[in-house]
This record gives structure tokens, sequence and C-alpha cells, in this order.
């Protein structure tokens, strides 16, 4: 019997989110320990998708899942193959709207089980027009770091249009990922920030351009392996996009906590206003002390990952 399987990791924002849609650079980091998968198998009549948000009829998907049906039929049409006669299991362990890249994760897992299904290649420039589709839908005016850093398995240096590069990490990075629990309108956020830069330009620029500086400096830092000095431009850019009205109580206190339980630096990742935090730590023993003092101040769920040149999660 006929079956495709599709696989796609989550990502992590080091940093410069917000910022990169301004055409400044950001680093992300393929997060390995929350996936997407799809499954894609025959079956007779309309096309149907099983999933812990919707189960039914892809026609009758509902208005904000639209971008998922679109990627769908693209990748039917892109093979010459009607839409019909297969149904999709799709498996996702990423919470949605917590910064964690959710929604391109799923559309490249959705894109790699049509293509695997139908045993044609995917090129990855195809993957990238597939999962920009459902982007555009989930966030309007995406940079497209969430597209590569779900599709990348080495830590990228983005900037908006250009081709991405992979960095240099010299030392190994004890990072713990933390889940507020609340979900995050990323979109929201990012209209929020553009309503500032037409309100407040001057400080809303110069706030853009500190957050480009910074990411520039945590380049520089991951290649000579100075963990202390990043963990502080880390620290720094949670203040700036504090600044920039995308941060809120609940990941300041995070951020807090962390540094005052050891981490070198904090900062919320992603969009921000709810959603995920990361805290970089110089050891795995002070990476488990603040994980513990996370899950005491009552984060959701974390993770423990250890980065080289690629991301090992543990
Ligand atoms: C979302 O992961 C990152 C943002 O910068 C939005 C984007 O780049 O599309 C907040």
């Amino acid at each position: 019997q006929r079956l495709g399987v599709g696989l796609a990791h989550s990502k992590l924002i080091l940093i410069g989110e917000h910022s990169v849609v301004y055409q400044k650079p950001a680093i992300a980091l393929p997060f390995e320990a929350v996936f997407s998968e799809v499954k894609v198998e025959p079956s007779n009549g309309a096309v149907t998708l099983a999933s812990h948000f919707y189960n039914g009829k892809l026609a009758q998907l509902p208005d904000k899942l639209q971008g998922l049906r679109h990627v769908i039929e693209k990748a039917c049409y892109i093979n010459q193959q009607p839409v019909k006669d297969f149904k999709l299991t799709l498996t996702s362990t990423i919470p949605i709207g917590r910064g964690l890249g959710s929604s391109a994760s799923i559309a490249a897992s959705l894109a790699r089980g049509i293509f695997d299904y139908f045993k044609k290649e995917l090129s990855l420039s195809v993957l990238r027009e597939l999962v920009d589709v459902s982007e555009t839908y989930a966030h309007g005016t995406p940079s497209g770091i969430d597209r590569e850093a779900v599709i990348s398995d080495e830590p990228v240096w983005f900037i908006k249009g250009q081709a991405v590069e992979s960095i240099e990490v010299k030392e190994p990075l004890n990072i713990i990922v933390a889940d507020t629990g609340r979900i995050g309108d990323t979109h929201a956020a990012v209209s929020a920030v553009n309503a500032r830069r037409q309100s407040e330009p001057e400080v809303t620029n110069q706030l853009l351009e500190d957050l480009e500086k910074l990411t520039e400096n945590a380049r520089t830092l991951l290649k000579t392996g100075d963990l202390k000095a990043l963990g502080h431009v880390l620290t720094t850019s949670h203040e700036k996009l504090k600044a920039l009205g995308v941060s809120d109580e609940g990941l300041d206190r995070y951020v807090d906590i962390s540094l005052s339980n050891g981490a070198v630096g904090a900062k919320l990742t992603g969009g921000g206003r709810g959603g995920c935090m990361i805290a970089l730590t110089a050891s795995t023993e002070q990476a488990l002390a603040v994980e513990q003092a996370l899950l005491k101040a009552g984060a959701k769920e974390t993770w423990y990952i250890q980065l080289t040149n690629g991301v090992k999660t543990d």
C-alpha cells in the first residue's frame, strides 16, 4: 500500500525576532524536541485531514486553517495529481502559538508527506514556496525566518530576501526553553511594532538598529565562544524587545528568574506576548537548575537543548 511520510522540526530564534521583519539579520536554530509528522494514505473520495486541531474534509477547514488547504492543493497541482483519494494524518507535538514555528513546520511536513506519497522529489525551492503559502495566511507578512529555520538542520543567519548562511558555534550552548503556556499572537505583535514605527519612528527605528547590532555581536560571540558576553547580548536584546512592546509580565518574570538562578542570559523567543523564552547557561548543571526554577515558577513545559554546530536534544 502506498504511503507518504513528511517530517519537520520546530524552531527557536536565538536573536533578531521582529527586527528581522525590517531587513535586519536574525539567528535561528532548529529545535528538534518538538516536531510535526504527516502520514499520507490512499482513501476514496474527498481528501480528509485528521489532527488534534481539526478532523474532517479538507474543503471544510475553518478560515484560519485555509493556508494548510492551499499548501495541500498546490502540492497536488505541482505533482499534476487531483486533490482526492488520499487522507492525511498529522501529528504535531509543537505547541501552537508559542513562537516555535508550528505553522511553518506543519506546512513543511505536509509538503514533504505529499511529495513522498506521489514519489516525487521535493526541491528546496519548491518546499520554500509551499511553506510560504501557509505562512502568508498565518502571519500576513512573514520575514521567512520560520520557513528557513524549520527546513534547516543547522543554525542559520537570516536576512529577509537573501540566501541563508550557516554560522559557526565554537562552544556548546546549553539552552533551556520554557513555555509560558500562553498563546502569543505573532501577527498582532508584528502589526503592533509596525504601528509604533509609524507613530514613534525615531525611538522605534533606534530599537530596531540596536537589535541589529546585538545580533551581529551575537554572531561574533558564537564564533569566539564567549558565552558570558553572549548571554549579556541576549538579555540586552530582551530589554530592547520589551521596549518595542512585544514582551509581557510573564516573560519578563521568567527572564528574571532565569538570571537569578544562574543563567548567563535570557530572552523571549519568537513573536512574544506570551509563548516561549530561552535561557542560556554555562553548563548542564546550571541549565538544570534554571529549568527547575522555571518549572517551579509555573512554566507549562520546558526543554533542555545542547547546541554545537548542529542541534542535539536531550
Ligand atoms: C516569528 O518567529 C519571528 C517574527 O520576527 C516574525 C517574522 O519574522 O515573520 C516575530
